[in-house]
């Protein structure tokens, strides 16, 4: 198996791309920390992973806290001896406003979540990975952290290109502490998340044709690429963004 035995976090695991990125890592063979700041989810996809056989359990984390970071390290460093890979995915989405209409808050809560928060993991496991000789980051950015800037939301896009960012500098600064740092660029993806951010028909439609394979991306698709990042198999790549989005952003 891939993973076997790994040490896997995976934030933002209670729900949707989350939960199936740990429910993969766990059937490959890791033991898989959930932690999502929705404690009934994350118990809940714990559980199911449990139920299968796997390895899993369920952490209270809310990512924009260094604390809970500090506290969730050194409780996966005494249970189970350290961590071999990070993925950041925990994120929340807001609805496309243009810049006058987005608050300073809108804009504060969504850099606090989605680059913060990958921040401060980061931050939290690099001295593990340098213990054990090395680690990987796989961080869950989007489409809208490359391009596509008509469409995207003000909070949102620049959130993720501050993670772009933020992988760039992970991979370059540690590459050689054998630490490797991706990103996985997801388009809109059949989630919960897109079917309401695009209940409308006609909002599907205009974000659909900014997707020339004409259709959503399957969790599925999203899945493979995160774990094939967090793969021996991608061992010489550091520092790319994998955009998993049917051709959008070479529109
Ligand atoms: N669904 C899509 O169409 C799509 C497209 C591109 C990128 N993405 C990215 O994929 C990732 C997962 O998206 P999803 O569709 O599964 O979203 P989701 O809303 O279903 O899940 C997000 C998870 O993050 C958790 N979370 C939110 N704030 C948190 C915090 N402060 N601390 C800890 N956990 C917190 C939520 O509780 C939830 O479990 C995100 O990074 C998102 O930006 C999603």
């Amino acid at each position: 198996m891939r993973f076997s035995d790994k040490r896997v976090i995976v934030t933002g695991a209670a729900n949707g791309l989350g939960a199936a990125i740990a429910r993969q890592f766990a059937a490959e063979g890791s033991i898989v920390a959930i932690a999502d700041i929705d404690e009934k989810g994350a118990a809940a996809t714990a559980a199911a992973i449990v139920e299968v056989g796997g390895r899993a359990t369920a952490y209270r984390l809310d990512v924009t806290d260094p604390q809970g970071w500090d506290d969730l390290v050194r409780s996966l460093s005494k249970n189970c001896g350290g961590i071999d890979i990070l993925v950041n995915n925990a994120a929340i989405a807001s609805g496309l406003v243009r810049i006058e209409d987005r608050t300073p808050q809108d804009w504060d809560r969504s850099m606090a979540i989605n680059a913060k928060g990958p921040f401060l993991g980061t931050r939290a496991v690099l001295p593990v990975f340098r213990a054990n000789g090395g680690g990987t980051i796989v961080n869950v950015s989007s489409v809208a952290g490359l391009g596509q800037s008509q469409i995207m939301d003000p909070a949102y896009a620049c959130s993720k290109a501050a993670l772009t960012m933020l992988t760039h500098i992970t991979a370059a600064q540690h590459a050689a502490e054998g630490v490797r740092c991706n990103s996985v660029h997801p388009g809109p993806v059949d989630s919960k998340l897109a079917r309401s951010a695009y209940a409308q028909p006609s909002a599907f439609d205009k974000r659909i044709s900014r997707v020339p394979a004409g259709r959503l991306a399957q969790v599925f698709e999203v899945v493979n690429a995160v774990l094939y990042l967090a793969s021996d198999d991608s061992s010489y790549i550091t520092g790319a963004g994998l955009p998993v989005d049917g051709g959008a952003l070479v529109q």
